[in-house]
């Protein structure tokens, strides 16, 4: 590994090739046959533009839109276009953030900060809402209320209702959700919200840009915008199906009123009085107008187009799941996501699910494989963009052969005493020294991560408290300074 700070300056040409080198080993952002961490359109010449609008505004910075206000300028039209999209009124306004998690924990301290005489606010969600309202809750130290999903995967309105009680300060729901895709019955759950006097957030952080496109073009989907009675929030990543770079999400809220207590402000100090809309202050204008950028050039029609491409990707990848023997769709593919599982349910016979994400990956599709979860099985997730368009009819003949070798080599079989070792387990027993350890009995140790079956299954049968403590411990041992000799 090269040195961050080397005695003497290097080279722009070396250090350039120095980093395309270091992508290599990266997942491949294009092509269509990376099915979750990156949306892409396959557009010519968009990543150029983009990367270009970047540059121009990579210095300014966010922090204070009177010394920059091409930022404030570039912030507001990208919210106006968020709220013409999801159907905001003439009082919505909005902040740009980060991205879907921080959008979310604005969303809930907003929430929060709006009844400051509580001594714990709740948060309900559907137990299928994403895991940053769980990060949300341990942040803001607001008290979680999963709310159990039904049969079909949804939120149920009845259930949340009953979860709301004198000290809920949001309710929140998936538009869609990101683990199978389904969009949740917002208008129910907001109706229910609404008449207890409680904010109801629609978290369409993954959908939010796409799933209008798609009602357009005929698909049957719920309402899930501020059209919507009692939606006083949503939040849309524009890092997602609006196919800007890394690093953009908007928070919308229905007025003024329900947004001021998102901010932060400090004046109590001899330095200068800080008023932050958002959880960072410094914060760079790069994203930001490459966002406007992306938005400008796709246009309206463009993500119109998109959208069609994508759809009919999901139809195809969804016909070879349900055309193969041994696995099945699990949730209906409606929005952008196609999830399945092994057709008998499980690893104990049939297809190990696990193997066959490593047999996908070694045919060039990368997809994202998930844990059992409660009555749940494991399942593969696949996050599907317009770029599939051009591979899809490749997959289900590479699907086929996946499963054939997933069968052929017959579902992963754990080491008896490290079944036994990691039964025994508690999280508070996991060590840096114990985490090493396994890793490398489980061949991490090198840092290649392409068969991943063995790991996923130690992991499907652990505990979730146990698999936070293990993969922290994991995430902690692959986070060490560098030295030049590594
Ligand atoms: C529904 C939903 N909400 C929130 C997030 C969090 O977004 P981010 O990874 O940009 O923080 C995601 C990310 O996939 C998502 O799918």
């Amino acid at each position: 590994m090269f040195e961050a700070l080397p005695d003497k300056g290097v080279p722009g040409d070396q250090i350039l090739g120095e980093l395309r080198e270091l992508r290599r080993a990266d997942l491949p952002t294009h092509g269509g046959r990376l099915f979750a961490y990156v949306y892409d359109p396959a557009l010519d010449g968009l990543d150029d533009l983009a990367r270009a609008a970047h540059a121009i505004s990579a210095h300014v910075n966010g922090l204070d839109p009177t010394a920059f206000p091409s930022l404030l300028a570039m912030e507001n039209a990208l919210v106006g276009a968020a709220v013409k999209l999801l159907r905001g009124g003439p009082e919505a306004v909005g902040s740009v953030t980060s991205g879907g998690t921080e959008s979310l924990i604005l969303a809930v301290k907003a929430a929060r900060d709006s009844r400051p005489g509580l001594t714990t606010p709740r948060l309900v969600i559907p137990s299928t809402g994403h895991a940053a309202f769980a990060k949300a809750a341990h942040y803001l130290r607001v008290a979680l209320d999963v709310v159990p999903v039904g049969d079909d995967l949804r939120a149920d309105p009845a259930a949340m209702a009953a979860a709301i009680t004198p000290d809920t300060v949001l309710v929140a729901a998936s538009a869609p959700s990101y683990a199978h895709g389904v969009v949740d019955p917002i208008p129910e759950i907001a109706a229910a919200a609404a008449a207890r006097g409680v904010r109801f957030h629609v978290d369409a952080c993954f959908g939010g840009w796409v799933l209008p496109y798609l009602s357009r073009l005929g698909a049957d989907l719920p309402e899930f915008d501020l059209a919507v009675p009692g939606v006083t929030s949503i939040s849309v990543d524009l890092h997602k199906y609006a196919y800007a770079p890394k690093g953009v999400s908007l928070l919308l809220h229905r007025d003024e009123t329900l947004r001021l207590p998102q901010y932060f402000a400090y004046a109590d100090w001899p330095g200068y009085t800080m008023i932050n809309p958002v959880i960072s202050s410094t914060r760079s204008g790069g994203p930001i107008a490459a966002a406007v950028a992306t938005l400008r050039t796709i246009g309206d029609a463009g993500y119109l187009e998109l959208a069609e491409r994508t759809r009919r990707a999901v139809a195809v990848l969804a016909e070879a799941v349900a055309a193969t023997d041994g696995v099945r769709l699990f949730a209906p593919p409606e929005t952008t996501v196609v999830c399945l599982t092994a057709d008998d349910g499980g690893v104990d016979g049939g297809v190990d699910l696990f193997v066959l994400a490593d047999e996908l990956a070694a045919r060039g599709w990368h997809t994202q494989p998930q844990m059992a979860f409660g009555a749940l099985p494991a399942t593969v997730h696949l996050t599907v963009t317009a770029a599939v368009s051009a591979t899809v009819h490749e997959f289900a003949a590479d699907l086929a052969g996946a499963v054939a070798a997933a069968r052929a080599r017959g579902p992963v079989r754990l080491p008896e005493p490290l079944i036994e070792a990691a039964g025994a387990l508690t999280p508070e027993m996991v060590t840096p020294d114990l985490v090493a350890g396994l890793a490398e009995g489980l061949g991490l140790g090198g840092g290649d991560f392409t068969r991943m079956a063995a790991v996923n299954s130690l992991l499907n049968v652990t505990p979730p408290a146990l698999r936070e403590a293990l993969l922290t411990g994991f995430l902690s041992l692959l986070q060490r300074p560098a030295t030049a000799t590594e």
